[in-house]
């Protein structure tokens, strides 16, 4: 299926922190994803809990932002019954949105599905308030380290902030965004120690080895992650620290879902409440 990039997110490429950061991303995906996002219940549980905090909440038109194999929308789709016609999956590498068609199709969507490879580090190309709803399972919103735009490139929480009013502009007033992060300074210790628990108490031997075969490579394809949040460059932010920021951009926070991700994930809900220009 064709897939539309745009020149801004070709441009940030060049910049060496951008490069690397979402070369670990597509490492990553290559790496872990596909055993995370079938073994690891910690992380199926914060998938389930960002689609579950969604219910009812997602219009026609939904965009996945830093979509992976679009595993979010179709439990979106699955689990609220919903009216979704348009699916905007967006993600920075171009690989895993291959997948998100399959992941569709598989459970009967037969709606219009758009693959941007582009990252929350440039503005989406779409047109204003175009979006009824916007989800983000530990994806982009929470790894918009950078922003670059004219006046040069922003970092951190700036960097955040610019990304936030972008989903801002492209959504429709009164629309949701749900996304789900972690809790400041998260133990990943946690989470793998629950993933391998569930799987011994499941009594799936064969997913357990191969977790047990995989488990450095995971850890080391991780690894990224840690050191781009101690940069200030993956936002791991307080529910304090949400609500701040998005009340800054133009949304409200409507509720906050903790205790997923063996108690280090926390899903936010927010909607826009006020156009931000
Ligand atoms: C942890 S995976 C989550 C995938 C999927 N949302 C899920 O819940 O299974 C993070 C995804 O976000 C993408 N990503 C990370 N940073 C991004 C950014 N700044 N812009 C766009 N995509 C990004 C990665 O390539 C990856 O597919």
């Amino acid at each position: 299926m064709r897939v539309i990039t745009t020149t801004d997110f070709q441009q940030t490429l060049q910049y060496p922190k951008v490069r690397d950061m979402l070369a670990g991303f597509t490492k990553w995906n290559a790496v872990a994803l596909p055993l995370m996002g079938t073994m690891s219940a910690p992380y199926i549980s914060i998938q389930h809990a960002l689609a579950d905090a969604m219910r009812g909440r997602a219009g026609k038109t939904v965009l996945d932002y830093g979509c992976g194999t679009g595993s979010i929308t179709a439990m979106l789709i699955k689990d609220n019954h919903s009216d979704i016609r348009r699916v905007i999956a967006v993600d920075s590498d171009s690989a895993t949105l291959q997948e998100v068609e399959p992941t569709l199709n598989k459970i009967g969507f037969h709606g219009q599905l758009e693959l941007i490879n582009s990252s929350s580090m440039v503005p989406l190309p779409l047109n204003a308030e175009e979006v009824d709803t916007m989800v983000s399972g530990l994806g982009a919103i929470i790894y918009s380290g950078f922003h670059l735009n004219s006046v040069g490139p922003l970092e951190g929480r700036a960097a955040l902030a610019e990304c936030l009013k972008d989903c801002n502009r492209v959504l429709k007033p009164g629309g949701y965004l749900g996304f789900s992060s972690l809790v400041p300074n998260p133990n990943f210790r946690e989470i793998k120690r629950q993933s391998i628990l569930s799987l011994l108490k499941g009594l799936r031997f064969k997913s357990l080895i191969v977790a047990i075969r995989n488990a450095s490579k995971i850890e080391k394809a991780s690894q990224f992650m840690k050191e781009f949040a101690t940069a200030g460059w993956a936002h791991y932010l307080a529910e304090q620290q949400w609500q701040e920021v998005l009340q800054g951009c133009g949304f409200t926070v409507v509720e906050f879902r903790r205790g997923s991700y063996a108690g280090q994930g926390l899903v936010v809900i927010a909607q826009k409440t006020s156009s931000f220009q």
